[in-house]
């Protein structure tokens, strides 16, 4: 089980994020953690052996950044998968048939892919709401149910929850407080200190920031949770290799730096955006204008680089997706290049319409991954695309 070190707490996050979970490797002294590129380790004798056994099971430079990220979270175990979704849906395994789960109906739409097509199935059920409600939350708690998942803010209307507020509900009733924060990042946003048990992560995005791989992390508090994680973990098997572990571990060395200046330029161009006449909606936490934005000021540190305008129309949408230069359109989000994407037709496809409209998630919606650019350039590019 990866643990974060005690002594790494002592330290601020920007010293966490380069030093947390690792030292210097003691045969040559290298200052980055090495590649262990390796299925197996020799052993000494029956049961005998330096504490790596199988590279499913366990892996220096995985454990390293299972350690790191554990650290900045402020939880105290970490566990690296494959992808964002292999996490997501190990924690969704710790569940049992006819567990009953609350949880955002504005989640990534893989998320919500992989709890209504698959996990029903195999006999969880799901109430998808209004995370931005507390009462509406409480009303949807059952008997049956076991665990609260939240994203904040959301993929892709940028809505928040009240961590402090879905906290209390969760202990009260005793549910399992699940927090998916790849787009606020710990820079940001702390949702442990609010009483989440579980912290998730796609590290494809912030974590990561170069867009060079794919991986995810969870993060636990509790030491039976992480138990529980260790053993889905090893017998499903969902873990990355790793190469894409150190690219991971090299990208959250610069986290902090790299999320001030993605907050920087987000706010710039949310605020530039928000008085462009094509553009009907910004849809950005840290606009005064934002619905939630006293929430945003107090649970949030900064707001990012992630924000959705509203068009009017699917061909204004794709008028603009098509021009922008340096936006290139694609899926993903949190590298260090900005990119423009379509949710309704990619991140969020897999969302039913009827949905998709109900929570404001229309076809003349765009979202935007503002990267870490000069911002007048960025500008610019948006500039000459809506003209
Ligand atoms: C908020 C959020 N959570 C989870 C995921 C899934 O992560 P991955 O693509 O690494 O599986 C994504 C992917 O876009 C996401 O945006």
């Amino acid at each position: 089980m990866t643990k974060a070190r005690e002594q790494d707490a002592a330290f601020g996050l920007a010293t966490r994020a380069v030093h947390a979970g690792q030292e210097p490797e003691p045969l040559a002294g290298a200052v980055t953690m090495p590649i262990f590129q390796t299925s197996t380790y020799v052993q000494e004798a029956i049961g005998k052996n330096k504490g790596y056994d199988y590279a499913r099971t366990v892996n220096p430079t995985r454990q390293a950044l299972e350690r790191n990220v554990a650290s900045l979270e402020g939880g105290r175990h970490g566990f690296a998968f494959g992808s964002g979704m292999g996490g997501i849906h190990t924690v969704l395994t710790l569940l049992s048939a006819g567990d009953h789960v609350v949880c955002g109906e504005n989640v990534y739409g893989g998320t919500h892919r992989l709890m209504d097509k698959i996990l029903t199935r195999l006999g969880l059920t799901f109430s998808f709401v209004d995370t931005r409600s507390t009462e509406i939350v409480a009303k949807a708690i059952t008997p049956k149910t076991k665990m609260l998942f939240c994203e904040t803010p959301t993929n892709p209307m940028m809505r928040l929850c009240d961590l402090a507020a879905m906290g209390d509900l969760a202990r009260s009733h005793k549910l399992l407080f699940v927090v998916d924060n790849t787009f606020a990042t710990p820079v940001f946003q702390r949702p442990i200190e609010s009483g989440a048990d579980i912290v998730l992560h796609s590290t494809t995005k912030y974590l990561n920031g170069h867009s060079d791989m794919v991986g995810g992390l969870v993060i636990v508090t509790r030491d039976d949770l992480a138990e529980q994680i260790l053993f889905i973990q090893k017998s499903v098997g969902a873990v990355p290799g790793p190469m894409d572990c150190w690219l991971a571990l090299r990208g959250t060395k610069t986290l902090t730096l790299r999320m001030r200046q993605h907050d920087a330029n987000g706010r710039r161009i949310a605020e530039w955006l928000s008085s462009h006449k094509k553009v009907q909606q910004v849809f950005y936490p840290g606009l005064p204008s934002h619905p939630q934005h006293e929430l945003a000021k107090r649970q949030m540190s900064g707001f990012g680089g992630m924000l959705s305008i509203e068009l009017g129309s699917l061909e204004r949408a794709n008028q603009m997706v098509s021009r922008t230069r340096l936006f290139y359109l694609a899926e993903s989000l949190g590298g260090v290049e900005s990119l423009i994407g379509h949710p309704a037709s990619m991140t969020h496809a897999a969302v039913p319409p009827a949905m998709r409209q109900a929570m404001g998630l229309t076809d003349g919606l765009v979202r935007l991954s503002v990267g870490i650019e000069d911002v007048d350039d960025l500008i610019a590019d948006l500039d000459q695309a809506l003209s």
